[in-house]
């Protein structure tokens, strides 16, 4: 049986007094009752006050990429012990605006993976295709070389503390989310894939979807077999809309 995790993307949004008054009423809600697992990931020059803003709180937090060196000479890099020493639960690893922005290729994004789980730190990794590819019919051999990066750098027992975000970049801020089954079909592509080479890590992995998920589609999207929760990016930063989410993936 697997438990739902609902994660917040913040992107490059936020400051100080913002994020004290979105997480105090996030909390507020939260402890009235939301048993899906819960994380925030902020930029990280606020994930040092993280601790202190959720002391006591069900919320877990991360970061939304890390350098996949140990440390050193790396200018503007966070190494993976540092998220580490921040208490980060997650980082988020691979998002597509890393990708087709920043360059970030399907080999780079896997050693990221590796190099958080070195530190204990869980990757969600994430997949999907533009809308390119999608009409191409191409969705799920994208999603499979997406995948298959990790699984041949580490095996398929990199996946047993990892967490798989499917996210067609067609549906990232643009208001137009996939239908519940375009994303079922593909989440369950994701489980089949991994099932091949182990049932059981298959059968265990959470896979998120992301893309335009609100509080009026979370119910639908989260009712899918296969769909285990959400990474959510703009609905992230309102606290009734993030909590309606959260709710709906109980
Ligand atoms: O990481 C989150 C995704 O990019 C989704 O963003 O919910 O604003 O579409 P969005």
């Amino acid at each position: 049986m697997r438990t739902s995790l609902v994660v917040g993307n913040w992107k490059m949004n936020g400051s100080r007094a913002a994020n004290r008054a979105l997480l105090e009423s996030m909390r507020k809600e939260m402890e009235a009752g939301v048993v899906a697992e819960v994380a925030v990931c902020p930029p990280f020059v606020y994930l040092a006050d993280m601790e202190s803003l959720l002391q006591g709180s069900v919320i877990n937090w991360g970061a939304q990429n890390l350098s996949h060196h140990e440390m050193g000479a790396y200018t503007g890099e966070i190494a993976p012990s540092m998220l580490a020493d921040l208490g980060c639960r997650f980082v988020i690893i691979g998002h597509s605006e890393r990708r087709t922005l920043y360059g970030e290729t399907d080999s780079l994004v896997a050693e990221k993976a590796i190099a958080a789980q070195k530190v204990d730190i869980i990757p969600i990794i994430c997949v999907g295709e533009t809308l390119q590819e999608r009409e191409q019919n191409i969705t799920e051999q994208v999603v499979e070389r997406q995948l298959n990066a990790v699984l041949q750098l580490a095996g398929v027992n990199a996946l047993k503390k990892a967490v798989i975000a499917y996210e067609p970049i067609w549906a990232i801020g643009t208001g137009r989310t996939a239908t519940p089954e375009q994303a079922q079909e593909v989440h369950a592509f994701i489980r089949g894939h991994v099932a091949v080479q182990n049932s059981g890590i298959a059968e265990e992995l959470l896979v998120l979807y992301g893309g335009s998920v609100k509080g009026s589609n979370a119910a639908q999207l989260l009712a899918m077999p296969d769909i285990d929760g959400g990474l959510i990016g703009g609905a992230s930063l309102n606290a009734k809309e993030f909590l309606t989410i959260c709710q709906a993936a109980v």
